[in-house]
């Protein structure tokens, strides 16, 4: 019997997962948007790759001898997706214009799901107790269709569709302003000529420090220089990075290898891996403030009062480690970037208030680089509110997936990226 997969987004994890799946005869791929790329699709002019070429790349589809740059430019980046889904001939099996509203699993009761803790009570990827039904929409949402699918392959992206806006008292929020609030994808969004005349001549407060937030003021100082300053409100100082050389030591050496994962305390680790662990902790730290030193140093972070409370060990872990954008400190010298630490803000009719003060920062236009909630992505397609629970987890951790894939307890499905 022909067993049907959906994969469900055409970025880069639902291209690879296409590819892969291809190869074992099944598609098609879902993608709500007329292109392939996802996030690379259109972003920020100024966006190259962060990670070092040779780390983001398909294992068997090198990037082109022509691509010289060790970190390639936004377009390099979406031509190279490109290129990889027509060299496995994938965009033959993507349906475009197609959002998937909506997933369930049709089939066993809820009482007997519960009863299951392994990938479909058997640990199979199929079984023939139950189905998902998909629900995709048209571009413009007028009509919808049903598939019924053996297996869903989720790669719907962490960082878009879904801003993280802070929420503020009534009558403290961005309908009392009387500027303008946008978030970052919305600035992202807009084509360049568009991005630069919008922020020309204005007072812009950017809220969030991390490579949203980094970029985006760095357009904006470029556009209004000293003259309209760009004000970045943070809660936190990071950790980010001006190369991937500390003191000349690729930082991959000290963090990126089986070595480094050594140093680490792991969830139910072993009796021996966590006598290693704690052995190595003065490795660890070591190496923590190696790297900071480093950072230090080049950034000059003292001079700004921008050392970070935690390790850079810490922030490495979070995953979330930007590269600082060529000459960012520089900027803030000159005075086109002024950085002020915000442990709360809200708004009125002025500007913004900062840390409960009464004498508001003149802004014409705010601009929430906050992140994404991702989670809430993954949770809303679930139909069923029990899998919202279990995809949801916990609020301190990160969605809870058997090799950052498989949910025990939710049957033939999977979740890449
Ligand atoms: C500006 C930016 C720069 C980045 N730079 C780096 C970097 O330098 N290094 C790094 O490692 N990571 C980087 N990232 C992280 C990036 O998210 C990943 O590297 C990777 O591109 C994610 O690919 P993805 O396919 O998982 O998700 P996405 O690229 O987000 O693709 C998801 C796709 O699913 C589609 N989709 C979503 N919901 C539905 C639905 N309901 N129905 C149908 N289709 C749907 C979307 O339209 C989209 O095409 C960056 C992220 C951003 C936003
Ligand atoms: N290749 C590139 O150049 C590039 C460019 C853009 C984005 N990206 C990637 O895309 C992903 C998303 O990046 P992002 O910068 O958009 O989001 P992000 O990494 O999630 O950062 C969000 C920022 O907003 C702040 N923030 C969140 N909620 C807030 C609140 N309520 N009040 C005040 N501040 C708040 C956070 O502060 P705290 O840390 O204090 O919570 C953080 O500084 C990341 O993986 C990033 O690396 C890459």
């Amino acid at each position: 019997m022909e067993r049907q997969v959906a994969i469900i987004g055409a970025g880069i994890s639902g291209l690879l997962a296409c590819k892969y799946t291809l190869s074992k005869g099944f598609h098609p791929i879902f993608e709500a948007k007329s292109n392939i790329g996802g996030v690379w699709t259109k972003t920020v002019e100024t966006t190259k790759l962060q990670t070092p070429k040779p780390a983001y790349q398909f294992s068997d589809f090198p990037w082109p001898s022509s691509v010289k740059e060790d970190f390639p430019d936004q377009h390099q980046v979406f031509d190279y997706i490109q290129s990889y889904a027509r060299h496995f001939d994938l965009l033959r099996h993507v349906k475009f214009n197609t959002k998937v509203v909506s997933i369930e699993y049709e089939g066993p009761s809820e009482e007997e799901m519960h009863s299951w803790s392994m990938w479909g009570s058997a640990g199979e990827p199929f079984s023939s107790k139950g189905k998902w039904k998909i629900v995709a929409g048209d571009a413009l949402g007028l009509s919808t269709e049903v598939y019924p699918v053996d297996f869903v392959i989720l790669c719907i992206g962490r960082f878009s569709d879904i801003p993280n806006i802070p929420e503020f008292p009534d009558n403290q929020g961005p309908e009392v302003f009387h500027g303008k609030v946008i978030h970052s994808m919305e600035y992202a969004a807009m084509d360049y000529q568009t991005a630069a005349e919008f922020v020309k001549g204005k007072q812009v407060t950017v809220v969030g420090l991390q490579k949203s937030a980094l970029d985006i003021a760095m357009e904006c100082s470029t556009a209004n220089g000293r003259e309209h300053p760009c004000t970045i409100l943070y809660k936190t100082e990071h950790w980010t990075v001006p190369d991937y050389l500390p003191w000349g030591v690729p930082l991959g050496y000290l963090y990126l290898n089986r070595f480094s994962e050594l140093l680490v305390h792991k969830p139910c680790e072993g009796f021996l891996l966590n006598l290693l662990a704690t052995i190595l902790s003065p490795v660890r730290w070591s190496f923590s403030k190696f790297v900071e030193s480093d950072i230090k140093k080049k950034l000059r972070l003292a001079k700004f009062g921008m050392v970070p409370k935690h390790s850079f060990l810490q922030e490495i872990s979070s995953c979330l480690l930007s590269t600082t954008p060529e000459k960012f400190y520089d900027k803030v010298e000159e005075g086109s970037i002024v950085l002020k630490k915000a442990t709360n803000f809200s708004f009125c009719k002025q500007g913004v208030l900062v840390n409960g003060d009464t004498q508001p920062l003149a802004t014409d236009l705010v601009i929430l680089a906050t992140g994404f909630r991702g989670d809430k992505k993954l949770k809303d397609i679930f139909v069923s509110s029990t899998f919202k629970d279990y995809i949801a987890g916990s609020p301190n951790t990160t969605v809870p997936l058997y090799r950052e894939c498989i949910h025990s307890r939710i049957p033939q499905l999977a979740v890449i990226g």
